[in-house]
């Protein structure tokens, strides 16, 4: 008797723990389809801020496309009348159109330099474009680093000595290989020297370039204005001008460096500090294996 009546009890014990447990899966049932609903709800909300993400960013890559197209058409266009300007006062002051007093041939003379410093700015804009396209591709060839140097440093040479700059080149006897696109790196290292020559009022410049392991190397040093070392991150950034703006300049010299240096896979640098000169250096790997060939 006693062991039928402690055996109800357990049954309807159990029975009580059943409902319970029912109750709360039920419960949880619930939840989880309201999680659920909430979840798909969700992922429809993703879905459509990624369509919607998808047709900005295609909208903002075409408004990009038409305003490099832009720039490089009205830069290319602005070639044209430059050069005509240019050999207009080049007659003038040449005497084409009768003689030319001093006080007129310094007229004449400043309005030159400025059409000179307009065309290379021009020049600048439309390197840059080129540069930042995707399609650009480097036309890449064995060639000698020592060479290209020796070629880049005699203008550079002869408009540091203009300037009272001492300037050496340091070259070793051997051919220094390697396969790079020749017209572009010669841009780079002109790019640095022009800096140097135009940032240095007294001392000199010395260039240098070796291989070591995979890669061949050029660095170029002054005894310049220099920069701040916090400043230096910001050398290579598009349109950047450190310090005094006395100087002529797009600000685009160092970025288009930086981006010829690495579509080579190479590395672009500078150390510096302010009133202790500067020394740039940068990296082309021997092999040239390069983005985008
Ligand atoms: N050798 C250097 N010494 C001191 N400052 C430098 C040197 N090279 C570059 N800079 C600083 O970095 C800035 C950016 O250089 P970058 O060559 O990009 O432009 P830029 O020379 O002003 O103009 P651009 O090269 O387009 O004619 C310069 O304006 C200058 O402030
Ligand atoms: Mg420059």
């Amino acid at each position: 008797m006693i062991k039928t009546g402690r055996v109800l009890k357990r049954k309807s014990f159990l029975k009580r723990r059943v409902k319970e447990l029912e109750a709360v899966l039920r419960k949880c049932r619930k939840d989880i389809s309201a999680q659920v609903w909430g979840l798909r709800k969700t992922n429809e909300g993703i879905r459509f801020l990624y369509k919607d993400l998808e047709k900005k960013t295609e909208k903002l890559l075409e408004l990009d496309r038409l305003k490099s197209q832009f720039v490089f058409n009205v830069s290319h266009d602005l070639r044209t009348p430059i050069s005509i300007i240019k050999g207009n006062i080049f007659m003038v002051l040449d005497g084409a159109a009768g003689a030319v007093n001093s006080g007129q041939k310094e007229f004449l003379n400043g309005a030159m330099k400025s059409t000179d410093h307009l065309a290379r700015m021009i020049d600048d804009i439309l390197d840059f474009q080129k540069s930042g396209a995707k399609d650009w591709k480097l036309k890449t060839g064995e060639n000698d680093l020592n060479e290209l140097a020796r070629e880049v440093c005699v203008p550079a040479s002869v408009a540091a000595k203009k300037k009272g700059l001492k300037f050496s080149l340091k070259l070793g006897r051997a051919p220094l290989k390697a396969r790079f696109d020749k017209e572009q790196i010669s841009h780079v290292l002109a790019n640095l020297l022009s800096n140097a020559v135009k940032f240095t009022a007294k001392g000199g410049i010395s260039v240098r370039a070796a291989g070591e392991g995979k890669h061949v190397h050029i660095s170029v040093s002054d005894t310049g204005c220099g920069v701040k070392k916090e400043d230096i991150p910001r050398l290579f950034q598009p349109f950047e001008r450190i310090g005094e703006r006395k100087k002529e300049g797009t600000g685009l010299g160092l970025a288009i460096s930086r981006t010829i240096v690495e579509k080579h896979r190479g590395s672009i640098w500078a150390e510096s500090g302010l009133g202790k000169g500067s020394v740039f250096y940068f990296t082309v790997p021997r092999n040239g294996l390069s983005y985008g060939i």
